[in-house]
């Protein structure tokens, strides 16, 4: 809508017609002029007016018929009456019947363009208050609409929705959660997440979400259990237009086929490495038989090639006994005892056993303790976390150096560092070597036989006795694992 002001002058006498034109264009507004109450009807029909200065006397209609005719089609048109001194008390009255005001004649310019003025600025107050009251209407509708739409959207996922507020109460839901939580009873929002979620992680999860710092938006996956139920939830923080945390967002998606899968995936790879494991280990000792001579001298020939298939074998079982413990992990069976652990006797014995090695690649191992006390651990599982380590330390330093090992009781932590000058890790590749069958692809160390499961082992053990591991590298120069464990705390 433009701004310009539409101002229609209804007046027998040209002079006034025409005076009014003239000042008022001026002034700028546009103006469009009727000689009779006829002819300007006839414009208000076709042209949209916002303000008429009305002549009261006037052959064919009187101003006082213009005035109701035109408050009949148009009621909120302002009308400023035109009045000669005789007709004042007709201009009284037809303010009384709606008229915005009168101005006689004749006029004081001054007197003349203020009344205009006002006129015009209370036409235009109008059309934005009605303006702005269409769009509210609009928007309304809109929200209305928006909402209305969201609602759908969510009541027809096939994931499980719950939203939370500040106070951990639920106030949002679908009806596949309600499914996959198996809640019978309708919920009427909001209540206590308590007592509807019985997984403690995952209301600690929400909790420490309505905690973090703003803007700090980060999804967090875990895994939960609802009856015979494996769901997957993923929960985020639900944030306010300033980027406040005003609640939380958890999808729940129902796993358990892909569990089960998982699980004949694990059954059916323990199955068969079991069955490949005996024959293995019996054709093992048979060429081992043959190799030592028992059966009869062998010429270099064959020596050579009973030892190099004996070498592939060797990486076979290592293969298997990978995957084997993988599964015990995987089931929750691999720690089997805890017992006070004297780790220094522990590393001292893994490097015993692995100097050899180490000494024909021209590397030197070396060790240093510090207040080392016991930790409460699986003897078993700590010399397979050494002995993996160790055994990628001098794998993978192609070209001699030093590993050295280092332990230290720190506390209520006793930290092992087992740090090598080898090959390093690109830091991208950083997260990944703890991924099952992840191995680094090095020009230097493509020859290193390995299954890539060694450190996704040494990360469940390390894991399964509430303890951390963490990688430091330089391409180049080396790398360093760093292990903490509890230590045993004496009272
Ligand atoms: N000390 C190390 N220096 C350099 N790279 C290493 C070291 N330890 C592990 N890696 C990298 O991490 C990968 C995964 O190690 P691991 O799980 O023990 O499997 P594997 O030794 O059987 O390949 C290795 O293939 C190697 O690329
Ligand atoms: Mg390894």
């Amino acid at each position: 809508m433009s701004d310009l002001i539409r101002i229609l002058v209804v007046d027998d006498e040209r002079p006034i017609r025409e005076g009014c034109h003239r000042v008022l264009t001026a002034k700028d507004y546009h103006v469009c002029t009727a000689e009779n109450g006829q002819q300007a009807l006839e414009i208000l029909e076709k042209e949209s007016i916002d303000l008429i200065l009305l002549d009261l006397k006037m052959p064919v209609l009187s101003g006082e018929e213009v005035l109701q005719a035109v408050q009949e089609r148009h009621p909120d048109l302002p009308v400023i009456i035109i009045t000669g001194h005789g007709t004042v008390d007709t201009a009284v009255e037809c303010m009384k019947n709606g008229a915005y005001d009168f101005i006689t004649k004749p006029f004081q310019i001054d007197q003349f363009l203020a009344t205009v003025r006002r006129a015009s600025e209370k036409r235009k107050l109008e059309q934005q208050a009605r303006k702005y009251q269409e769009e509210n209407i609009r928007n309304l509708y809109d929200l209305h609409l928006e909402k209305s739409r969201l609602r759908t959207m969510i009541n027809c996922m096939a994931n499980g929705v719950m939203v939370t507020n500040r106070s951990m109460e639920v106030v949002l839901h679908n009806p596949v959660f309600m499914q996959l939580l198996d809640i019978k009873e309708e919920i009427e929002a909001p209540v206590a997440i308590s007592s509807i979620i019985s997984d403690q992680v995952l209301i600690e999860t929400l909790a420490s979400i309505l905690n973090q710092r703003e803007g700090k938006s980060e999804w967090v996956t875990q895994e939960i259990q609802a009856g015979a139920r494996a769901l997957r939830a993923i929960s985020a923080p639900a944030t306010g237009p300033q980027g406040d945390i005003m609640g939380t967002v958890t999808v729940l998606e129902d796993i358990t086929p892909f569990k089960q899968l998982d699980q004949m995936k694990t059954d059916f790879v323990n199955m068969v490495a079991h069955e490949l494991r005996s024959p293995l280990v019996s054709i093992r000792q048979l060429q081992s038989v043959i190799l030592e001579g028992l059966t009869g001298p062998l010429n270099e020939k064959q020596k050579d090639y009973i030892s190099r298939g004996m070498n592939k074998i060797d990486a076979l079982l290592d293969l298997i006994n990978d995957l084997l413990d993988i599964a015990k992990i995987e089931a929750g069976k691999y720690v089997q005892r805890r017992v006070p652990t004297d780790l220094a006797r522990l590393i001292q014995e893994a490097i015993t056993l692995l100097d050899p090695r180490a000494k024909k690649q021209g590397i030197t191992i070396t060790s240093e303790f510090h207040d080392l006390k016991p930790v409460q651990a699986d003897p078993k599982n700590m010399e397979e976390v050494l002995n993996n380590l160790l055994t990628n330390a001098i794998n993978y330093s192609p070209n001699g150096g030093t590993v050295a090992v280092r332990a230290a009781g720190l506390g209520e932590f006793m930290e092992i560092e087992i740090s090598d000058t080898g090959v390093g890790i690109p830091e991208e590749e950083l997260p990944k070597i703890f991924d099952k069958f992840y191995r680094v692809k090095h020009p230097e160390t493509r020859k290193v036989i390995g299954t890539g499961l060694g450190l996704a082992i040494v990360k469940s053990v390390i894991e399964a006795h509430n303890g951390t591991i963490e990688v430091e590298s330089t391409p180049g120069k080396g790398s360093t694992f760093r292990i903490r464990l509890p230590m045993i705390v004496e009272n």
